[in-house]
């Protein structure tokens, strides 16, 4: 997520604040777990499959066909420090075949420059499914054909906006403005050449706000609820000891809509757009859960930074437990494919979120 330029120079003022992203994204204090309502869902234990584990598959048909429903959501681009980091995340999702969303491509925007990052990226990753990805209050002020440079020079499969309301109110030097934000989105889901996804960033979709995004013209929404990543949490971090907004970050560390109650939500809701599901999806079960729950596509963001910085080969490992936990929960629930799954939602809510 991006945030104005400041200070003497905005070049050292954005790598540092994309650090500090990173940095405080990783630390334990700043994830809302055990708050994403996973717990609240009981998945049905079937003891007659009538399958074999061989049998089941991840396939999924979104926008495209992908082997497996889960993503890994945006992240970064833009800076140094996010080079190495997007370079393992998209090789091992290139091996996988997992869609990528890379960070926020606001800085693309004024230093065109940045493009390079994509091109030797692509290199390395020549068939990997990225999305690109810009801030609703960025997009607001930017034409569709700016956008369509970020999608081209990425070559990417999808667009994600992100909208985050909470975070930039509280960030140092963010930029609350959401003023005709339905009407660019509109515009843009009109006008570009690629599938738009509009995605929280941690705070999830309430009813209404799923309903006012009805004919648009949006592919999906992802919901990214409550229950993982807060970035009410991080901003108050990052601001000045003592100043209003630190204080204020306190008051709004629980904010948010979970990530189970924003797909409870939007289940019983006729919507025009598909459901994606991230914010605190942590295992397989997770994501079965949200597939259930009536997702198209599962998305984590902390965990899978988390992995790559240990290397490209922890992150394979992870990619390939979280698969095989998904797989195991598939079987278990008597489900040979994941639309099986979505059909048959055999889930109960054991309790109040
Ligand atoms: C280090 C970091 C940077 C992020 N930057 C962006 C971004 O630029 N654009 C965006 O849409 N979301 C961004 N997010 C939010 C994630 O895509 C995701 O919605 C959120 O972290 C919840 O998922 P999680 O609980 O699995 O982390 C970022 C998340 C992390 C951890």
């Amino acid at each position: 997520m991006e945030d104005a330029e400041t200070t003497v120079s905005p070049s050292l003022s954005f790598e540092r604040r994309k650090k500090d992203h990173i940095d405080l994204a990783l630390k334990q204090e700043n994830e809302a777990l055990g708050q994403s309502g996973f717990h609240s869902i009981h998945l049905l234990h079937e003891a007659l499959p009538e399958i074999d584990f061989d049998d089941v598959s991840l396939g999924v048909l979104s926008f495209q066909r992908f082997p497996s429903p889960f993503f890994v959501s945006s992240m970064t681009a833009g800076h140094k420090g996010g080079v190495a980091i997007n370079e393992v995340l998209a090789m091992a999702c290139e091996k996988k075949g997992w869609l990528m969303g890379v960070g926020s491509q606001r800085k693309q925007l004024s230093v065109p420059e940045a493009a390079k990052e994509w091109k030797s990226l692509r290199k390395k990753s020549p068939h990997v499914s990225l999305m690109g990805n810009i801030g609703l209050s960025q997009l607001i002020q930017t034409s569709t054909k700016e956008i369509q440079r970020l999608v081209d020079s990425l070559e990417a499969v999808a667009m994600v906006v992100h909208t985050n309301p909470l975070q930039e109110c509280l960030q140092p030097e963010g930029t609350p403005h959401f003023k005709g934000g339905l009407k660019a989105i509109e515009s843009l889901c009109k006008e570009l050449s690629v599938p738009v996804i509009l995605k929280e960033t941690g705070c999830g979709f309430s009813r209404k706000t799923l309903e006012r995004l009805n004919g648009l013209g949006l592919y999906a929404v992802d919901v990214s609820g409550y229950g993982g990543t807060h970035w009410g949490r991080i901003e108050g971090q990052r601001a000045p000891l003592g100043s209003l907004k630190e204080q204020a970050a306190l008051s709004f560390a629980q904010w948010g809509e979970s990530t189970v109650q924003s797909l409870l939500e939007a289940n019983s809701l006729t919507l025009d757009y598909a459901i994606w599901a991230s914010g605190g999806i942590r295992t397989g079960v997770d994501g079965a859960k949200a597939l259930a729950l009536g997702a198209e596509m599962v998305g984590l963001a902390k965990p899978m930074l988390q992995a790559a910085l240990e290397g490209p080969e922890a992150l394979l490992k992870k990619m390939e437990l979280l698969e095989y936990e998904l797989k195991t929960a598939l079987f278990c629930t008597g489900c040979e494919s994941v639309q099986k799954l979505r059909e048959k939602q055999p889930w109960v809510q054991k309790q109040k979120i």
